[in-house]
């Protein structure tokens, strides 16, 4: 069985009435938007945020079940993911997402920018509309945290300016804090005031970090993802292959490559250059081993769980965030 199936395996029947409930949640009496929304339920992603959501849900309840809260927090989490990727998609001037054409580059920014908003509302009256008050305040946190990071990585791409240790405040802000969510909303599904929601949430803080490190490799190799790679540099983002290499050389060099993003960036051939030298000053092989290292610190806190299909699926997860090829 490939990984995926065998991670899938103990929440199969939720995911397949994750997908109705997540389509429906959906719908309005705007047809452009629904053409839109259509489009975008056709191209799913990996769906990795419900599938935390759930299995964290089975493994903490009494009768491994998930319940309606666990069934709706998932779709709120997963259409505000939807939401911020159509938005990031407009931020970062992308034109491809999931093998296919990006929203902003079918219909243009305005009308992204509108269908972003559109989806995060609905998500958060989903939680709203069933009194889920504490599932939405898991959520709005998480919401609040990924426009800071996208904000904050903005303000340090104009300077140039950016340390490993507001590399890491960034990206624990735009994608670390949805993933605790994820699992943090999980455990308050079915366990709700226990201490499992924070143990939980910091499970999934440590995944979403080794999970971006992850996503900014990407961005150095060239293999088919389904989104752009090499943009990182064009759009004067600094990820930690990049911080590693410029903390360990020389000041000439370091003049160099700051020079390049700075004033070369749309310089396809330039660009090739600095990705050459991060990986001659080894920045991937260091990012690498970060990765790691927030992976173990994930699958520790994993550890105190009692044994069980859920837990082995969880720990699956952990190595795939990691190991994946897209
Ligand atoms: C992409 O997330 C955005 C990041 C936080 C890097 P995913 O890689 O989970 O996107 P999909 O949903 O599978 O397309
Ligand atoms: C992740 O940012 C998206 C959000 C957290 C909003 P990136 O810009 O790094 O992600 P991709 O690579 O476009 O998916
Ligand atoms: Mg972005
Ligand atoms: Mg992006």
């Amino acid at each position: 069985m490939k990984i995926v199936e065998q991670i899938k395996a103990p929440i199969i029947d939720e995911m397949e009435t994750f997908e109705e409930k997540f389509s429906d949640s959906m719908s309005s009496k705007v047809a452009l938007l629904n053409r839109i929304t259509h489009y975008i339920v056709k191209r799913k992603g990996k769906q990795m945020r419900p599938m935390f959501v759930f299995l964290v849900a089975k493994m903490l309840s009494k009768t491994n079940q998930a319940n309606d809260r666990t069934f709706r927090g998932a779709a709120v989490i997963e259409l505000i993911h939807t939401a911020t990727l159509v938005h990031d998609d407009v931020v970062d001037d992308s034109n491809m997402r999931r093998g296919f054409f990006s929203i902003n580059a079918l219909w243009k920014n305005k009308i992204a920018v509108l269908v972003g908003d559109f989806l995060l509302s609905k998500g958060l009256l989903l939680s709203i509309d069933n009194e889920d008050f504490d599932l939405l305040k898991i959520i709005s946190v998480a919401v609040r945290e990924m426009s800071e990071g996208e904000l904050l990585q903005i303000e340090k791409a104009r300077k140039l300016d950016i340390s490993e240790e507001i590399y890491y405040e960034i990206i624990r802000q735009k994608t670390a804090t949805l993933i605790a969510a994820c699992c943090s909303l999980g455990a308050a599904s079915v366990k709700p005031n226990s201490k499992d929601v924070e143990t939980l949430r910091k499970f999934g803080e440590l995944i979403g970090m080794a999970f971006q490190i992850k996503d900014d490799l990407f961005d150095y190799g060239d293999t088919a993802i389904g989104k752009p790679t090499g943009i990182d540099i064009k759009e004067q983002k600094m990820t930690l292959p990049l911080i590693y290499a410029l903390n360990n050389t020389t000041e000439k060099e370091k003049n160099w490559i700051i020079n390049s993003v700075k004033n070369h960036n749309k310089d396809k051939k330039r660009v090739k250059q600095v990705i050459q030298k991060v990986k001659d000053l080894k920045g991937l092989a260091y990012a690498e081993e970060k990765m790691i290292a927030f992976k173990a610190e994930a699958l520790q806190i994993l550890k105190q769980y009692p044994e069980s299909e859920y837990r082995n699926a969880l720990e699956l997860m952990v190595n795939y965030v990691i190991d994946r090829k897209k």
